[in-house]
């Protein structure tokens, strides 16, 4: 089965073809990172507009990689939520449009589930162990969620305020890095001594496996800036920066690797399954790889980042288990519970 998919959640367009949801025969990704950093962030209203200049030609280009024509795709999957909510409108009314067009069914995937599926998707079936634990560290979410099966989830923690990802934008704007910070929190890691300073993550009395991030981002601030806030990026050195992002990359990574390991005491779990941009992160790689001895699994690098092949081959395991068309009945959402059941027994 073809599956053409469509990623438009925040500030990449992309569009993919895969086949019966693991062979991926195009992933084009058209990020707009150097149009967002001048602004230190993503600016909703500019992503929109991005995403309708070029989604045309980022479908074009996939299919044309892929050496398919519409002819040839059975099925049409586009990430409905969560996202921004222009940015996913046009994906969607794109999406919409080939699907009215051509007579082709179109499913709508929830970004959050492409993501942990990311990891999934360059495993065989039958090497896929299930219960497992997914872990998303991305720019707008962190959750820990059992999966028994392709669709068949149970969230066991989630942040309360900013995402992992989000945490490390702001902390490297704070040390003057640019947008996306996370690559270069890292860089700047390298350099540094994580036992400099002793940050620590919130803790949850009531829900010990949910997470927060935005106190040791406020520590960073009042540890290198001052109590008084009276410093000034000026006053301080090149070290103290390589520390601070090394002390606030291990701090952060340790809290994760912490509730993982407090999640796998819930059930028996056959392994870990890695997903979202934060996933790229080598120290976390090291910090899990050795922490557990279950096979932990992270998705390639170009399935980290969002992407449409994600979406196109979760799209693939959705359609089976449930074949409708959503043409007409699709909404695009900004928050999404994504836990559930979609398994063919449902
Ligand atoms: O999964 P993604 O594209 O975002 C959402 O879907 O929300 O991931 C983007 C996030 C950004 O916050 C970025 O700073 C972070 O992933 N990121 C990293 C690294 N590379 C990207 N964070 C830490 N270390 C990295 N090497
Ligand atoms: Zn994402």
């Amino acid at each position: 089965m073809h599956i053409l998919g469509i990623e438009s959640t925040c500030d990449e367009t992309s569009c993919a073809i895969v086949v019966d949801g693991k062979k991926i025969l195009s992933n084009v990704i058209n990020s707009q990172i150097d149009i967002q950093a001048p602004y230190g962030g993503v600016v909703p209203e500019l992503a929109s507009r991005h995403h309708i200049e070029v989604i045309s030609k980022v479908v074009h280009d996939a299919l044309e990689q892929a050496d398919c024509t519409l002819d040839d795709i059975d099925v049409i999957a586009v990430a409905k939520g969560p996202g921004l909510i222009g940015a996913l409108l046009v994906g969607i009314h794109y999406a919409q449009g080939l699907s009215w067009s051509k007579n082709i069914p179109l499913i709508g995937v929830n970004h959050i589930e492409a993501h942990l599926y990311s990891a999934l998707m360059s495993i065989e079936d039958s090497e896929v162990q299930f219960p497992s634990l997914g872990v998303v560290l991305s720019g707008g979410h962190t959750s820990l969620v059992r999966i028994d099966d392709y669709g068949v989830y149970t969230l066991l923690g989630q942040t309360q305020d900013d995402a992992i990802g989000e945490a490390f934008d702001k902390v490297a704007k704070m040390l003057g890095q640019p947008y996306p910070g996370g690559p270069h929190i890292e860089r700047l890691a390298k350099e540094g001594n994580p036992n400099s300073y002793a940050f620590r993550c919130g803790q949850m009395k009531n829900a010990p496996l949910d997470f927060s991030f935005s106190g040791i981002k406020t520590s960073v601030l009042y540890k290198l800036f001052g109590n008084d806030l009276s410093k000034t990026l000026k006053d301080i050195s090149d070290g103290e920066i390589q520390n601070a992002a090394a002390s606030f990359q291990h701090a952060a990574f340790s809290d994760i690797v912490q509730k993982i390991d407090r999640a796998l005491t819930t059930f028996d779990c056959q392994a870990l399954y890695f997903g979202g941009g934060v996933t790229q992160n080598r120290y976390l790689r090291d910090l899990v790889a050795g922490k557990f001895s279950l096979p932990c699994h992270f998705p390639p690098k170009e399935l980290c980042l969002d992407n449409a092949a994600m979406i196109a081959g979760l799209g693939y395991y959705a359609y089976k288990a449930n074949p409708i068309d959503e043409m007409l009945s699709i909404t695009a959402k900004t928050r999404f519970p994504f836990v559930g059941n979609t398994s063919p027994t449902a």
